[in-house]
């Protein structure tokens, strides 16, 4: 029998986010149901409400999610019903050349998991009976998701669900760029260009690093006071005409070592690249329009070896860094609580998304 739930939808681009209750069937070989706890609202549900990130219509949003398991398809091994899971919003198939090499957010099979379980046919329906895709192979915002088992990593149940439910997307995007993709070193000069869910985190992730500068920048004033209590040593609140990459070389003394766009602007990009020292990285996580694009000037890359790089979901492995986010968050040292700014019932998903736009919260949160 398929569950009644109620769930945050897109139906047309550029409207509000409508809620409505939503028909989930139970799962099918190799698929879990889940019964959500939270979901973060990341800028990403917001890229696929403007069109920026594509994907079709009606769309169950949401991907930064956790809940418990509530029914276990055939064929699925090490997750039963009761376990906590957070979900990840990369299908690994295990098999590609990426996936063997550790590195599954490049995964070759995952547009065919994008918008439904990896079978391939809908879970959901309209209470008109049209289907309906998932956001990621996920579409968390809703009261019950059934996903293939491969997007769910079980996690300590001690762990509240608000909390976990970050590290499936802006924590472990966050850090793990830190981490995994830049491998920032300790003693180094970090710039982080816009302070949201995941630029807090790159934040944060620099602080454990062990980074000495950590520059933040945001238009939004209030932004920058979030950035000091994750450990942003400086601010910058750019105003119209500065040039904010000389002022990061000056701030500096010759540009940071490493530079993180989080805000998605080909603009921004080229500015944090020049802003690098020689030999610096910059890296990309905002997640621009598809008709945009960053210009760099050419020679400083063999005259000044600088790196001009991207990161997808903290280059992650969910199996591995999922765990090791929550133990840092167990040991006190990453805060995932106060990162946490609203929590919002899933009828108030509208002023959750009414509330990222305006920038109001570093996180906002639906709780069920
Ligand atoms: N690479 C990935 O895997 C991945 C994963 C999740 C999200 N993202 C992307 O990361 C970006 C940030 O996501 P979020 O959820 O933190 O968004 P958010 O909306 O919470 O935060 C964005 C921040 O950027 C600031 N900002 C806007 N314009 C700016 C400018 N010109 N200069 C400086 N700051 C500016 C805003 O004030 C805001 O604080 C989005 O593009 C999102 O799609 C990427
Ligand atoms: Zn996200
Ligand atoms: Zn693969």
């Amino acid at each position: 029998m398929p569950r009644k739930a109620k769930a945050a939808l897109c139906r047309a681009h550029n409207t509000p986010v409508v809620v409505e209750s939503i028909a989930v069937d139970p799962p099918k070989r190799g698929e879990v149901t889940v019964k959500l706890g939270a979901c973060g609202v990341c800028h990403s549900d917001l890229s696929a409400i403007t069109g920026t990130i594509a994907l079709p219509l009606p769309l169950v949003l949401g991907h930064e999610g956790a809940g418990v398991v509530e029914e276990v398809g055939e064929g699925v091994s090490g997750l039963a019903k009761g376990d906590h899971v957070v979900f990840s919003f990369i299908y690994m198939c295990g098999k590609c050349r990426f996936c063997v090499a550790g590195r599954p957010v490049l995964c070759l099979e995952q547009g065919k998991a994008l918008t439904t379980p990896l079978e391939g046919t809908p879970r959901v329906r309209d209470a008109a009976g049209t289907p309906l895709s998932i956001f990621s192979g996920c579409g968390a915002m809703a009261e019950y998701a059934t996903v293939s088992a491969e997007n769910l990593i079980p996690i300590d149940p001690k762990i509240p669900l608000d909390c976990a439910a970050l590290v499936g997307c802006g924590v472990t995007t966050g850090v793990g760029a830190v981490f995994n993709t830049a491998r920032v070193e300790p003693g180094s000069s970090v710039a982080v260009f816009g302070c949201g869910g995941v630029g807090l985190s790159v934040i944060q992730g620099a602080r454990i690093a062990g980074a000495e500068r950590i520059i933040a920048i945001d238009t939004l004033e209030a932004k920058l006071e979030m950035a000091k209590k994750f450990g942003a040593t400086d601010t910058v609140l750019p105003r119209k005409d500065d040039d904010v990459a000389k002022m990061l070389k000056k701030l500096t003394s010759g540009g940071p070592d490493y530079a993180f766009e989080c805000v998605g602007s080909g603009e921004l990009a080229g500015t944090a690249y020049r802003a690098i020292r020689r030999g610096g990285l910059a890296v990309v996580v905002g997640v621009a329009k598809p008709s945009d694009s960053t210009a760099v000037r050419t020679m400083t890359l063999p005259f000044e070896e600088k790196t001009l790089t991207g990161s997808y979901f903290g280059s992650c492995v969910p199996r591995v860094d999922f765990p090791r986010m929550l133990a840092l968050y167990m040991a006190g040292r990453l805060q995932l609580n106060e990162l946490i700014t609203r929590r919002y019932s899933i009828d108030q998903a509208p002023q959750a998304f009414a509330d990222l736009e305006a920038g109001r919260n570093a996180r906002g949160v639906i709780v069920f």
